[in-house]
């Protein structure tokens, strides 16, 4: 695939007047990712264009997605293929899946843990680790784009689920107290934070000492194209804001977290794009 089918549907609408990211202000890009996954959350198909994570031309490359897929992968038999049990889901958690790894296995939660999904959408994760933490145990779901948030909303609703908690904010100022969060878990959202330092100051503000951060993101092995970079269509959809792995770790050990690492890793894409499991702790004072 060239850019220029990213960047074009079947109709031949091309979105090449755009505006180019690095023109953009962070409250402008962060509005063309609340666009993108407002679309995500209405299940609404962009025809050929790939404006989010695990949109079908960013399947094709295994980046968002994890490994490369076969065959056609659809959001329901991702969240399977990534090592979900989704046995008694809603379908309308699962359709709107725009994950690209399985934080929550990999975050060895406990009962009684307090769980913070950053960028939680439909809520998948944040159900299978209400799972995990039980009764005594809470997880709270922070999403900036109102549809996700109803959306997840209602899923609790029909799985019956209590101990969830969606709330609305950004990820780069959270609505959550000081040192109240066991573990931080995310999937495949950092990547869209303009300011990703900003991310892991707030992560570390709001876990308890001790407290853990298991994320999975999308990383670079090498510096994007400036072009790729440049394209709205590729920040939405998981690309385009990626930082390399180096940079991502540092601003992890820069916020304070100890042991700041990539614990494993899918096959990397076209442009050196990959899906990986990050995982740092707060040390305890
Ligand atoms: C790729 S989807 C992942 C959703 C969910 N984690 C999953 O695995 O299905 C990205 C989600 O992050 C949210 N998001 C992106 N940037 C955000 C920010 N700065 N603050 C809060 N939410 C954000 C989007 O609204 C969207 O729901």
């Amino acid at each position: 695939m060239n850019l220029l089918e990213i960047l074009c549907n079947e109709n031949g609408d091309c979105m090449t007047e755009m505006k180019k990211v690095s023109e953009m202000e962070p409250d402008e890009i962060k509005e063309e990712v609340r666009k993108a996954y407002s679309r995500v959350a209405e299940n609404i198909s962009d025809e050929g264009i790939s404006s989010s994570c695990c949109d079908e031309p960013a399947q094709t490359q295994s980046s968002c997605c994890g490994p490369a897929p076969e065959a056609k992968v659809t959001r329901v038999n991702l969240a399977d293929a990534l090592g979900y049990d989704t046995e008694g889901m809603p379908r309308s958690a699962t359709e709107s899946f725009a994950g690209c790894g399985n934080p929550v296995a990999l975050a060895s939660l406990k009962e009684g843990e307090v769980v913070l999904d950053l960028g939680s959408g439909a809520g998948l994760d944040m159900f299978v680790a209400s799972k995990k933490v039980g009764d005594t145990g809470k997880v709270i779901g922070v999403d900036m784009t109102p549809a996700m948030i109803e959306k997840a909303k209602k899923n609790a609703e029909e799985l019956g689920i209590s101990n969830v908690e969606f709330r609305f904010g950004d990820i780069e100022n959270m609505p959550v107290e000081d040192d109240s969060i066991d573990v931080v878990i995310s999937n495949c959202v950092i990547n869209l934070a303009p300011d990703k330092g900003k991310v892991f100051r707030e992560a570390y503000r709001v876990l308890k000492p001790g407290g853990r951060v298991m994320v999975s993101d999308i990383v670079l092995s090498k510096e994007l194209p400036k072009d790729v970079r440049d394209q709205v269509v590729t920040y939405t959809g998981c690309i385009g804001g990626a930082i390399r792995d180096e940079e991502y770790l540092q601003h992890m050990r820069d916020a304070g977290f100890r042991d700041a690492k990539i614990t494993s890793k899918a096959g990397e894409s076209l442009y050196g794009a990959y899906s990986a499991y990050i995982a740092g702790t707060k040390p305890k004072r």
